[in-house]
């Protein structure tokens, strides 16, 4: 397959477009970056005219899939009305009802437009609330590219940090041009260890303001927590006047309208939300106890951004979330089902094909890995994937018109249908078949 209009346009764009992408993880797909075309459903089409079912969904936000009708209406609505005022006006009002409504820990909300800013919000809250500085993250997690949060991902921090032990700080700045102190206020923990964290938060609660985690590890293999994980980390959380920060960028709205917290029946002090709020729009969310987001109306802390609210973004937030909340949510119903049919068939392929593989899932998201390992419950366990084997796998899946993430994770839109996921594991079974004529796993011959 050659991709020839791909490969000439990302030329052309290389000569304008710093990079030649506008999101530097864009750039690691193999064979290369493709220019899309148009979206559909399911589907998505490259500039070289072929279609793909598309399981990247723009990293994630696309729950509904492409260009869903009620996002198209409710948007045009908008636009025509006028796409932002500087002003306030109702659509506002009714999308922080909304999420008020149907996230469990939401007594307020304030708006932004990408994930990292709400993180960096929901930081600075933490920080104003408890009078403190330091914050506790966590390896193989993923909070943004703001300076303040973001260390090397995937997993250099680790290697970086495998001669200190465990609990010692070693956080490696995600990029160059990083200012040097940034990371100053961050302690940097494995995850899913609760004697670590108990003990650092013990050791250190004097000079802690937050802990920030993913509640289930997405951005790393889709790992759950231990059993007792979250809620412990809730309980110590609270006893030492730290602030607990869910961040459901990706989870929130995927795993149900309440997001993993409402999932799990965990009660943080702030959640953010964004991806799958918006539908594809840039939207995003912080949400949490009143008398945390009251630092904000009380001019505490600062919330800025010109676009904060726009029509546009919360017509479409309320729109995604209506589509989600109709008919009693049967739309999860929906992605779950054809979730289960994709998650159950992968492994029975990898297990017919004699290719060692783990598939962690949460509703409709999962990550595919081909590894020896019998469960990857770990960010150490993860790291001893075959990624370059899975890279592969991702590319051979293009030629068979199957838009996959080079990294495994997967997402699964309302869109998707049993006919997509039925020829989805046609293909895979088809591109196992040649990853083994060429060496399979570790590269045995055979
Ligand atoms: C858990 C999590 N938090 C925050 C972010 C940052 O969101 P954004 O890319 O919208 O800035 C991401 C993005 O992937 C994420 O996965």
């Amino acid at each position: 397959m050659t991709y020839t209009k791909s490969r000439a346009y990302l030329e052309q764009s290389k000569q304008y477009l710093a990079g030649g992408v506008a999101s530097t993880l864009r750039a690691a797909m193999l064979p290369t970056p493709l220019f899309a075309e148009s979206g559909n459903g399911p589907y998505i089409r490259d500039v070289d005219g072929r279609e793909y079912i598309d399981y990247l969904l723009g990293y994630g936000p696309l729950i509904l899939g492409h260009a869903h009708p009620s996002l198209i209406g409710a948007m045009d609505t908008a636009v025509r009305g006028g796409a932002t005022y500087g002003l306030q006006h109702a659509g506002e009002v009714d999308l922080a009802r909304t999420l008020c409504e149907i996230l469990p820990c939401a007594e307020r909300v304030a708006l932004s437009g990408s994930g990292t800013e709400a993180v960096m919000l929901a930081l600075r809250l933490a920080r104003a609330h408890t009078g403190k500085r330091k914050v506790v993250r966590f390896h193989g997690h993923y909070h943004g590219w703001s300076d303040a949060i973001f260390t090397s991902f995937p997993s250099v921090d680790m290697k970086a940090s495998s001669s200190l032990t465990a609990a010692q700080d070693a956080v490696v700045p995600g990029t160059g041009g990083q200012s040097a102190n940034s990371l100053d206020d961050i302690i940097l923990l494995p995850w899913n260890d609760p004697e670590i964290l108990e003990q650092t938060l013990r050791a250190r609660h004097h000079e802690i303001a937050a802990v920030i985690s993913e509640p289930i590890m997405c951005n790393s293999g889709c790992i759950h927590p231990k059993p007792g994980y979250l809620e412990q980390m809730r309980a110590w959380t609270r006893e030492l006047g730290i602030v607990m920060i869910l961040d459901e960028v990706i989870t929130g709205f995927r795993l149900g309208l309440g997001g993993a917290h409402g999932l799990f029946g965990i009660d943080p002090d702030l959640v953010t939300v964004g991806k799958a709020m918006g539908g594809g729009i840039a939207i995003s969310a912080v949400a949490g106890r009143a008398a945390i987001m009251q630092l904000i109306e009380r001019g505490t802390v600062s919330h800025l951004g010109t676009l904060n609210g726009n029509t546009v973004a919360t017509a479409a937030a309320l729109a995604t979330i209506g589509a989600l909340a109709a008919d009693h949510g049967a739309a999860y119903v929906r992605m779950n089902r054809i979730t289960d049919q994709l998650t159950d068939g992968i492994a029975d392929l990898m297990k017919s094909h004699g290719l060692p593989g783990v598939v962690n899932r949460e509703g409709p998201v999962f990550n595919m890995m081909f590894t020896r390992e019998d469960k990857v419950e770990s960010f150490e366990a993860f790291n001893k994937r075959d990624g370059a084997l899975y890279s592969r796998f991702a590319a051979l899946m293009l030629e068979e018109g199957v838009l996959l993430r080079p990294n495994g994770l997967w997402y699964v839109s309302a869109a998707h249908r049993e006919q997509e996921a039925t020829k989805t594991l046609q293909a895979a079974d088809r591109v196992m078949g040649r990853l083994i004529s060429q060496g399979g796993l570790g590269g045995e011959e055979r």
